[in-house]
């Protein structure tokens, strides 16, 4: 018998569609050029080619990183949680000279600056804002009466429903894997995106341990209506990260990276010297203060974009070890698209059978 679940997961595959065309020019068959359409209910609150998403990254999505996001079919997102509002405001007017395609920016609401990046937002006429690490209920209706779609981040059941009560139109849900501030509950992205789906009726951008196209389409069929990736797209050739952060991206393998800092605001690094020193306050039972002294100000900044590898704090997901070379990001794109049609094609014989 059908209930509201199966009604939602029926309703949820009718739209995404998949159409497959093969092209003819002149007098050779071009194999590879083919259009996809991933029509979900994220294109069309964006209206964008692609359900693909680009996170918004502290010192990797800058305009180049998030116009050539935007320029290939998706949706770029300018990290503003690394910017004063003064830099975000030439990182906007950049991206609007690069493409003219929809372009979003990030801001983590723990930042002390949120209120006057929300006011260079609106003045510079920014229409997509995706919040993160904090409460959906602060900005929401403020941004939205300025014309604003407002998505926010989340990793629990519990926040995915206070983010629909406070009128967001959308979510990311975000699972253990991904790179960078996570979730308490270590919910995967397996198993968030069925419990969100169940909980929400607006729509859910998978993100956290997606990188290929197979990845893509998995999160779909698991109920959501689009992606945000972001380790991926850290270690392109668009991402303003520096190239020794890029490399110990392309290095890193099975197990190099950990959830930590799990009592205070639970991050995912790659274990080097300063996550080491890290773990090794909390198992000793420092206090915050003491975890706090030893985190000190600025180890992003000198981890992912000075490079310095052993001091710096190194957010990157468990996807890194999927990562095997710096690629532009039209290459990233086509190669989520190829592989798209690749696995739609397997995955309908299975259901042919
Ligand atoms: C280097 C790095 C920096 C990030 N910075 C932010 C940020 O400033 N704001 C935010 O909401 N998410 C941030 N994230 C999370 C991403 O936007 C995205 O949701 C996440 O990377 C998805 O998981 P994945 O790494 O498995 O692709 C960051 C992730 C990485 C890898």
């Amino acid at each position: 018998m059908a209930n509201k679940d199966n009604i939602q997961n029926e309703t949820n595959i009718k739209n995404i569609s998949i159409f497959i065309e093969i092209l003819f020019p002149s007098d050779k068959i071009l194999i590879s050029a083919y259009m996809i359409s991933l029509k979900t209910r994220i294109t069309d609150l964006f209206k964008i080619q692609y359900p693909i998403i680009q996170g918004g990254m502290v010192w990797c999505s800058g305009w180049e990183l998030a116009s050539a996001v935007s320029n290939s079919g998706g949706l770029g997102l300018i990290g503003a949680g690394s910017m004063t509002p003064e830099i975000l405001k030439i990182h906007i007017r950049k991206a609007k000279n690069a493409t003219n395609k929809p372009f979003g920016v990030n801001i983590p609401l723990i930042y002390s600056r949120v209120e006057e990046i929300i006011k260079i937002i609106i003045k510079e006429d920014v229409k997509i804002v995706f919040t993160s690490a904090g409460n959906p209920k602060k900005w929401t209706s403020f941004l939205k009466n300025h014309g604003v779609t407002v998505v926010h981040v989340i990793a629990n059941r519990a926040f995915a429903m206070k983010s629909e009560e406070a009128g967001v139109d959308a979510i990311v849900a975000e699972g253990f894997e991904a790179g960078g501030h996570n979730g308490r509950e270590e919910t995967t992205t397996f198993s968030l995106i069925p419990l969100i789906e169940r909980a929400v009726s607006i729509p859910i951008i998978a993100a956290g341990g997606i990188g290929t196209g197979r990845g893509i389409l998995a999160a779909l069929a698991l109920g959501a209506d689009g992606v945000q990736m972001g380790s991926v797209f850290a270690a392109s050739e668009e991402s303003s990260a520096h190239i020794n952060f890029k490399n110990e991206i392309i290095k890193a393998g099975e197990g190099d990276t950990r959830l930590t800092l799990k009592k205070l605001i639970p991050v995912r690094l790659l274990k080097n010297k300063f996550y080491t020193e890290i773990n090794l306050a909390i198992q000793e039972g420092s206090t915050t203060r003491e975890i706090l002294e030893i985190l000190g100000k600025g180890r992003s900044r000198k981890g992912i974009f000075e490079g310095e590898l052993s001091e710096g704090e190194l957010a990157i997901g468990q996807v890194s070890a999927l990562i095997n070379k710096i690629k532009p990001v039209n290459e990233i794109m086509e190669e989520f698209l190829t592989e798209i049609q690749l696995a739609g094609k397997e995955l309908k014989k299975f259901l042919n059978n």
